[in-house]
């Protein structure tokens, strides 16, 4: 087995829950802005890409250091051990970015690093001619920041959040991703019962049943880094049962999503069922202002809209009023709303616990924290 620096991006204000699911699996790491970084041989490469429920992707880091010039940037490219990674038939397309660096032409930098990824593969493979690239896909990446170049190898193909379950959508679905850190937020026990009142195409549900019956947010799609050839089948094979002795399918969960729009509730039962957890999760149509329960001591998570279309504040502002009142009866509740508009307490009627600040795309949210009272001490 091999060892290989793995870098697991973040968005921001997520680095902190994607390094604590990176030391669960088991990886000490260190956190930087937008990336959390850690050591781990093929199995960590399978099992986070497999398990990582908040993070974007798992790349290798293939080496890291300073260029001022181009020709710094090509001498250091080829000095990195390109042949362990790539293969001689290797797709490699290199992507770019650059941010506060000397080197700010992004297809250069890209064109650079190609030209030395080429000239190395060239004296190891003994070749005169280009290379086909026909064979497994390895996207490279050169990011400067700084003047730090840092070189990496996609391990994850599409973004992790793409978990194979969406058969469709509403206007502004949450990123599985985004959806899977709200709930980790809470600290939610599957124990407990759990409410998305905005629930549009199920995402918030659906990521608190994964977690609630532990099962791997990717085992049901692939990843490009299962068609490696120094990536052993078995290594994923292992990964995968270890996925499924994890899983805990007979933990019993009381999740319910609900939206003023029928045709969201129809979407949202249909990706459920997807995601094999269509008889785990109860939709209903209703409004948020009508929502009241006997339980107590649940979660609820909710990202309703923002008002922040021509014409459509006023009527949100009233919306986040009603709910204030609907949720004001539920005070062992604990209540999380992620939005954009920054008089949130005030239509709600109350301050928020805590605030955290957050991105929803390119959208910047706060999830308005309420906590629920205490559930009383049992003392024997
Ligand atoms: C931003 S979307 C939620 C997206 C969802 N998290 C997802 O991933 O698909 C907001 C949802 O709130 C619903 N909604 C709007 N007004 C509502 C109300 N008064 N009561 C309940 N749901 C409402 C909309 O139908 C929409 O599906």
């Amino acid at each position: 087995m091999g060892k290989y620096q793995l870098i697991a991006t973040a968005a921001m204000g997520l680095e902190a829950l994607v390094a604590k699911e990176v030391r669960a699996l088991g990886y000490e790491c260190e956190v930087e802005n937008g990336k959390v970084i850690y050591t781990g041989d093929e199995n960590a490469i399978a099992r986070s890409n497999l398990w990582l429920r908040t993070a974007d992707r798992v790349k290798i880091k293939v080496g890291e250091f300073k260029a001022y010039t181009f020709d710094e940037l090509f001498e250091k490219t080829k000095a990195l051990p390109w042949e362990k990674y790539l293969p001689e038939d290797a797709e490699f397309p290199v992507t770019g970015k650059s941010v506060k660096s000397k080197l700010f032409s992004v297809s250069d930098c890209q064109a650079i690093v190609k030209k030395a990824v080429v000239d190395r593969m060239k004296s190891y493979y003994k070749r005169n001619s280009w290379f086909e690239e026909t064979g497994a896909y390895f996207r490279i990446e050169v990011a400067l920041l700084k003047d730090v170049a840092t070189i990496t190898i996609d391990t994850s193909g599409q973004g992790l959040h793409k978990r194979g379950y969406r058969v469709d959508q509403g206007e502004a679905p949450l990123k599985e991703t985004l959806a899977a850190a709200l709930v980790s937020v809470t600290n939610w026990k599957p124990d407990k019962p759990f409410i998305d009142p905005f629930c549009g195409s199920g995402t918030i549900p659906i990521e608190a049943a994964m977690i609630g019956q532990n099962i791997a947010p990717g085992f049901n799609r692939e990843f490009v880094s299962e068609n490696w050839n120094w990536i052993p089948g078995s290594v994923w094979d292992e990964a995968r049962i270890e996925a499924e002795d994890l899983a805990n399918y007979d933990q019993p969960l009381d999740i319910i999503g609900t939206d003023i729009d029928h045709r969201m509730i129809k979407i949202a039962q249909e990706n459920s069922f997807e995601a094999g957890l269509g008889d785990l999760i109860q939709y209903k149509q209703m409004q948020v202002r009508d929502i009241t329960t006997n339980k107590e001591y649940g979660v609820m998570v909710g990202n309703p809209p923002y008002g922040e279309r021509l014409g459509e504040k006023k009527a949100v502002e009233q919306m986040y009023k009603e709910m204030g009142q609907a949720f004001s009866k539920l005070d062992t509740w604990s209540i999380y709303i992620l939005t954009s508009n920054e008089e949130f307490e005030q239509f709600y009627g109350k301050p928020a616990t805590k605030k955290r600040k957050l991105f929803n795309g390119f959208i910047r949210t706060d999830l308005y924290q309420y906590w629920g009272k205490r559930p009383p001490r049992i003392i024997e």
